[in-house]
């Protein structure tokens, strides 16, 4: 069998380095897990905090929200391995609750949304048989948390383009100040996690005939409420799941068999989450 190839997003803290690690500790010693983020040396001091692994764990610099860089490692990977097996779309900006955001909303759609669908369109057709390209979202990540008005902004979306215009003009009345005037959230976070659900909606929809007879699944994934001090900006998570335990149940999607029912939809803890609010 060939060598599998692995890649992490924003996997210098969190969630990400946790999904590196437990990749790395389930794969085979052949294979590599690349232990991705913004900057070389949180990237090098991530990669020697790590326990000893099965699989190899290589560092690389990858910055979501520079286009350069995400084309030049999807090619250079390309050329080393011939294509990848998993990926975790889970980078992430940082954003507390004293942040404006009007001031935030620019760098922070370049990192979790303009970041998830050029990382889409980059490495997602290297994806090689039975490949598997995940991106970490929310359960907040579905309509019913948006304002039934708002819902087409959003739904049945057929192409990663159209996601990122329905992000833009989002982004763009958020800093004009007039997302608060109409019936948008306040909490950035759930038009951010909506939109990466839709890109991965629509990219499935571009992709099923082809993905399902070459065993590929493309979804987006909740991990549930974690201990990170991105979330202990919003809340006590004193008690909430280490990243380890919140990584836990994803790494079955990157490495058992996959279930169809999964493909394009959000799934947390195995099942899929509604899209679309029951009527
Ligand atoms: N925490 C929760 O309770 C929770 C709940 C639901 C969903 N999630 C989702 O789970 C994922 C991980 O969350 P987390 O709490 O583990 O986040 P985190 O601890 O804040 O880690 C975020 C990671 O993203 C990286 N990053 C930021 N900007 C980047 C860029 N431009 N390019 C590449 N990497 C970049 C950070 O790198 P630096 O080290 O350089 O800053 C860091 O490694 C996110 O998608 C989040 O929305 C989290």
């Amino acid at each position: 069998m060939t060598s599998r190839i692995a890649l992490v997003t924003g996997a210098t803290q969190g969630l990400g380095t946790a999904l590196v690690a437990g990749l790395a500790q389930r794969m085979d010693p052949a294979d590599t897990v690349y232990l991705t983020g913004r900057d070389a040396a949180r990237v090098g001091t991530a990669v020697s905090s790590l326990p000893v692994t099965s699989a190899e764990v290589r560092g690389e610099v990858l910055d979501v929200s520079d286009p350069d860089s995400v084309t030049r490692l999807a090619a250079e990977l390309n050329d080393r391995h011939g294509g990848i097996d998993i990926l975790f779309n889970n980078a992430v900006m940082r954003v507390g609750p004293d942040d404006d955001p009007r001031a935030i909303v620019e760098e922070y759609t370049q990192v979790n949304n303009f970041g998830t669908t050029r990382v889409m369109r980059a490495f997602a057709p290297l994806l090689r048989e039975g490949g598997r390209l995940l991106v970490v979202a929310s359960s907040l990540g579905s309509l019913k948390f948006l304002a039934p008005v708002l819902h087409d902004r959003f739904d049945g979306l057929s192409s990663l383009d159209a996601v990122d215009a329905a992000t833009a003009a989002w982004r763009d009345q958020v800093r004009d100040g007039s997302a608060r005037a109409g019936a948008w959230p306040g909490f950035v976070n759930i038009p951010s996690k909506i939109a990466q659900v839709a890109a991965v909606r629509a990219l499935a929809a571009e992709r099923r005939p082809r993905d399902t007879e070459r065993g590929i699944l493309l979804a987006s994934v909740c991990p549930g409420m974690m201990n990170t001090p991105t979330s202990a900006l919003w809340w006590d998570v004193s008690d909430a799941p280490t990243p380890e335990q919140a990584a836990d149940p994803l790494l079955p999607l990157a490495l058992d068999p996959i279930k169809p029912e999964h493909y394009g939809e959000l799934i947390r803890d195995g099942a899929v989450l509604p899209w679309r609010p029951a009527t």
